[in-house]
C-alpha cells in the first residue's frame, strides 16, 4: 500500500507541471510583493521569492501551511485565511498569483473583485487552472456520463468548477483588467497524450481515491469508474483534451 502523504504528494506534483513556461510569462517581480492565494505547501511561493518577491502565502490548511513555512524561512509570511471570504490585507500588493485554487471559487469574476481591491493600480494578476479534468478518452459511455454528472453536480453545488480553466479570461475581463498573455498548456500528470508515466499513474489512482464526493456520487460504481479512467491513462492511444491555462492580467 502506499503511504505517501498529500504534502509529499502536493511537492511530487511540481515537477510534473509546466511551470517554466509558466514563470517565464511573468512581468519582472524582483522587490515585488506577491500574494500567493491557495499557496498550499509554498512550492510556487519558492518559486516567486527566488524571483526577489516577498510573498504573502494564504491557505486554509494548516498542515501544508506549515510545510510552506518550514520550506521557506525568509522573505515570506503565511497565514491561514477562508478564501471564500472577501480578501482583506494591510495594504495592496504588487501582484496576485493563484495556482490550481481559482476552480474553488465558482463566481470568479465576483471574487476577483474583492481580490483587486487588494492589488495596487499597475499591478498584476496571474491565475492557472486546469481545464476539463476528467478530459481523457477513451473511456467507457457510462464512465463519460458519470464524471460529467459530477461535474455538472460539483458546479451546481457552487463546490468546485472543472471548467475552470476557459472561464479564466472571461472572469478576469469581466472584472475589469486587462489580459495581456493566456496560455494554453501540456502538462505531464494533467494534460498528456500517450501512456501514462507509472508514477503518474500512482498519483492520480492517490487522487480519485481522495475525492470522497467522487466516490459518494458513483456509489457502487465508483470502483469501476476508477478503474476504467486509470486503464484509459495507461494506454497507447491516450488522449486529453484536458489542458493546464494559464492568464496574466493588469489593473489599469
Ligand atoms: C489544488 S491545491 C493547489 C496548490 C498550489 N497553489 C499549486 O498550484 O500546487 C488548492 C489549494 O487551495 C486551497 N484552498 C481551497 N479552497 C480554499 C479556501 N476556501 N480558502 C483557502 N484555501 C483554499 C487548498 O487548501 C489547497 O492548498
Amino acid at each position: 500500500m502506499c503511504v505517501m502523504s498529500i504534502i509529499e504528494e502536493y511537492k511530487r506534483q511540481f515537477a510534473w507541471r509546466p511551470w517554466g513556461e509558466i514563470f517565464a510569462a511573468l512581468p519582472d517581480i524582483r522587490n515585488q510583493i506577491v500574494v500567493d492565494l491557495g499557496c498550499a505547501v509554498g512550492d510556487q511561493s519558492a518559486e516567486l521569492i527566488r524571483r526577489g518577491a516577498f510573498v504573502i502565502g494564504l491557505d486554509a490548511n494548516e498542515e501544508m501551511l506549515a510545510e510552506a513555512r518550514r520550506a521557506n524561512p525568509t522573505n515570506a509570511e503565511f497565514r491561514t485565511t477562508n478564501l471564500l471570504q472577501p480578501l482583506t490585507l494591510k495594504r495592496p500588493v504588487d501582484g496576485i498569483w493563484c495556482s490550481f485554487a481559482a476552480a474553488f471559487f465558482v463566481d470568479l469574476s465576483a471574487t476577483l473583485g474583492s481580490w483587486l481591491r487588494c492589488l495596487r493600480p499597475g499591478g498584476w494578476i496571474a491565475l492557472t487552472e486546469i481545464d476539463d479534468l476528467f478530459g481523457h478518452k477513451p473511456v467507457s459511455a457510462r464512465t463519460r456520463e458519470l464524471l460529467d454528472a459530477y461535474a455538472a453536480d460539483g458546479l451546481a453545488a457552487r463546490r468546485y468548477d472543472f471548467h475552470m480553466g476557459s472561464k479564466l479570461r472571461g472572469a478576469m475581463e469581466g472584472a475589469g483588467l486587462s489580459v495581456r498573455d493566456e496560455l494554453r498548456l501540456s502538462d505531464r500528470e494533467l494534460a498528456f497524450d500517450g501512456p501514462a508515466e507509472p508514477a503518474v499513474l500512482e498519483a492520480w489512482r492517490l487522487r480519485l481515491d481522495r475525492m470522497k464526493l467522487l466516490h459518494d456520487f458513483c456509489g457502487r460504481e465508483y470502483e469501476g469508474v476508477r478503474d476504467d479512467f486509470l486503464s484509459c491513462l495507461g494506454r497507447p492511444d491516450h488522449q486529453a483534451r484536458a489542458r493546464v491555462v494559464f492568464c496574466l492580467g493588469f489593473l489599469e
